[in-house]
């Protein structure tokens, strides 16, 4: 088996780096090591920057986005006694769209699968190999337990996290940095409307909560809990009882309903550099994570891949090196800025530390709340910083 790019990993990175490499005429062949209901099923991720947006509709998979997603054009912070709406579109003219990672999953798969490149799920046992040449092959077992090799040009590791690709990386050098948070999110999804017409980020001193939304009829909230917390100890009233703790305000009450999906998730940045060996590319989770606050992991991975598809469209069709070799430093600019951000959105929401903290904590709210400059900070960064090419 042979194409241009061979890419392990059907998460949102590896799919639009498909479609996007597709539109310019480079073959690519998706390795995924799950099946497509497991893929389509994980629920991550709801919000969706301005420049994800347009590269999905510039990609041709944005239609049933611009149908049900929902345009947002500011959230609400709050702190005890306080509920202060942001208005991203007056403080710097840009908004974000509520659209569910798995929705924007399903929609690539769907158009993949239609008139697109090979996608194979349930395959097995992947490996990159020969990266430092100019003729590496991936070896695996397809899901009819059959070994195959695919000969590349180069290789996408778009495989999250967990996958094979960093460590084929990091293993010719390189560095990672990490840090882990002493908390975690219970995360739910409940059958009923939204409380809120836009999101709430909530300080309490008895932790974060976070109200967010998958559609008129369906919401996702989030609820700061100890890392070492089991789900089954999480009733549905305990969780609604503690939302309702941590979102209480004088005229406002939040709506409970039937919870169809409750998981814990732990929270870390992580960066590893480069995000490159030879020709195989690190792009989206595999390369780095940060705690979910801010909502940036699925945008940067979209980032990542809208860089690398023009550098690899560049060596491939061009002959060219030299946006293959910026395109690490280039990520990592703004993977940096990310990494940034969702640590400051995240260390000024969870309560952890003594009062000392608290205070420094609510003071920062204050700030954020009461200067337009601090406003503007966080909503540039929030909506997205315009992508430096
Ligand atoms: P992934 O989505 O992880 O995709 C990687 C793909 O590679 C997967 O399909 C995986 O099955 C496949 N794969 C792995 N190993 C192999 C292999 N060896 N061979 C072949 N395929 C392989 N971000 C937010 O902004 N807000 C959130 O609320 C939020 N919630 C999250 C909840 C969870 C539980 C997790 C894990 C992440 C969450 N994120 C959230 C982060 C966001 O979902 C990720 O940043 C985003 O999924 C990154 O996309 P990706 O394509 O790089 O990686
Ligand atoms: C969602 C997740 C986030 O991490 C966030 O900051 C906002 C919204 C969500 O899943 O809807």
């Amino acid at each position: 088996m042979r194409t241009q790019v061979g890419i392990i990993g059907a998460g949102p990175a590896g799919l639009l780096l498909s479609r996007l490499l597709q539109l310019q005429g480079i073959d690519t062949v998706v390795l995924e090591n799950r099946s497509r209901e497991y893929v389509e099923a994980r629920i991550r991720a709801g919000i969706l920057e301005q420049h994800t947006v347009s590269t999905l509709i510039d990609a041709g998979v944005g239609d049933r986005l611009q149908r049900e997603g929902l345009p947002h054009d500011g959230v609400h912070l709050q702190y005890p006694g306080t509920r202060h709406h942001l208005d991203f579109a007056e403080l710097c003219g840009r908004k974000v769209w509520l659209y569910g990672q798995s929705e924007v999953v399903k929609d690539l798969i769907a158009a993949q699968l239609d008139d697109g490149p090979p996608l194979l799920f349930d395959v097995s046992d992947v490996v990159p190999e020969d990266v430092d040449g100019d003729s590496p092959r991936i070896r695996f077992t397809d899901a009819d337990g059959t070994p195959q090799v695919l000969e590349c040009d180069a290789i996408a590791g778009t495989d999250g996290f967990h996958g094979v690709s960093r460590p084929v990386v990091t293993a010719a050098g390189g560095r990672t940095w990490e840090r882990t948070y002493p908390y975690a999110w219970l995360g739910i999804l409940a059958d009923v409307a939204p409380s809120s017409d836009e999101l709430v980020y909530a300080w309490h001193p008895e932790g974060f909560a976070l109200l967010s939304m998958r559609s008129p009829s369906v919401s996702r909230l989030y609820l700061q809990v100890d890392p070492t917390e089991k789900i089954e100890d999480w009733s549905d009233d305990r969780i609604w009882d503690g939302l309702s703790t941590r979102f209480a305000l004088d005229g406002w009450e939040l709506q409970t309903g039937p919870v169809t999906e409750k998981s814990i998730l732990p929270m870390r940045s992580f960066v590893s550099a480069p995000m490159r060996r030879g020709r195989l590319f690190l792009a989206g989770d595999a390369a780095h994570i940060v705690p979910p606050t801010g909502a940036k992991g699925l945008n940067l991975a979209v980032a990542d891949v809208t860089l690398l598809a023009e550098a690899l469209v560049r060596l491939l069709a061009d002959e060219r090196t030299d946006l293959v070799d910026s395109y690490s430093d280039r990520a990592l600019a703004r993977v940096w800025r990310c990494t940034h951000f969702s640590w400051w959105m995240t260390s000024m929401f969870h309560r952890s530390g003594d009062d000392f903290d608290a205070e420094l904590q609510l003071s920062q709210l204050r700030r954020v709340c009461g200067s337009e400059t601090a406003a503007r900070e966080l909503a540039e960064n929030y909506t997205g910083l315009p992508l430096d090419r």
